[in-house]
């Protein structure tokens, strides 16, 4: 469903990406990991045109969206949910929610919401609160919601993890299972220390300083002796 070949790609005169050759199969997690700095987050970037193309091709659903701007890739059915400030603390749940909804109309956007808060009670149950008095994990929660009122077809998730308790980590992993099997979404997910990330997957991206290292089956880079202890943190 999405597609690189031949990415080379940064910000400006700045090269991180080179020769990237990715995909994600519909209705599949697709999960990328690697290590700081090494352009995880650019290939998201990339993908929905917030980074400088310098070759190669993006493609989505087999329609070339090389160089895109981003209200054109997410009007496409692509949502993404950045690494960093992605929830608006001095709004309420609710709020927040409304303005990720705002190009829809208003039935679309109540079964939308509908949507979300089933699947996200406790997004319903402080749906008054402001966004900043919400815990980690209940923020994550939040964020992957507002990807969902845009309807997509597909959500590239930055690092949605990172810094959250074990048991968070856990249930905010197990949304998006469901965002596979009950929203038959395309998911692509990138996680830096990415061990249960690699068991929910189908398919597995190592990359190190903007070259794929390994893509492939996730349960063969977990049980890869290098690079599971360099990358994955396993002795
Ligand atoms: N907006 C930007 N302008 C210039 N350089 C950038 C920009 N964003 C990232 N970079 C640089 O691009 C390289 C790759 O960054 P990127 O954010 O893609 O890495 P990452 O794999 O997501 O890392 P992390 O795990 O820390 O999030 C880094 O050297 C970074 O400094
Ligand atoms: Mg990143």
């Amino acid at each position: 469903m999405i597609r690189t070949s031949g990415l080379v790609a940064g910000y400006g005169k700045l090269k991180v990406l080179f020769n990237v050759n990715f995909s994600a199969d519909a209705g599949r997690i697709t999960v990328v990991v690697g290590p700081n700095g090494a352009g995880k987050t650019t290939l998201l970037n990339s993908i929905m045109g917030l980074a400088t193309i310098h070759d190669g091709r993006v493609l989505f659903q087999d329609q070339d969206i090389t160089g895109w701007p981003p209200h054109k890739t997410s009007k496409l059915g692509l949502s993404y949910v950045p690494q960093m400030g992605n929830v608006f603390s001095n709004l309420t749940v609710e709020e927040n929610l409304r303005v990720a909804g705002y190009l829809l109309d208003r039935d679309r956007f109540l079964d939308r919401l509908a949507l979300v808060y089933e699947m996200f009670p406790v997004l319903k149950s402080f749906r008054y609160r402001r966004a900043g008095t919400l815990s980690g994990g209940e923020r994550r929660m939040l964020a992957i919601g507002m990807g969902l009122m845009k309807e997509p077809k597909a959500m590239l998730l930055d690092e949605i993890t990172t810094d959250l308790a074990p048991i968070l980590v856990k249930k905010v992993l197990e949304k998006v299972v469901e965002l596979r099997d009950q929203l038959r979404l395309t998911v692509v997910l990138v996680e830096q220390y990415a061990i249960r990330a690699l068991q929910i997957a189908e398919r597995a991206y190592l990359l190190v300083s903007g070259v794929v290292r390994y893509e492939g089956n996730p349960q063969d880079l977990l049980s890869h002796r290098e690079f599971s202890k360099l990358y994955l943190g396993i002795s």
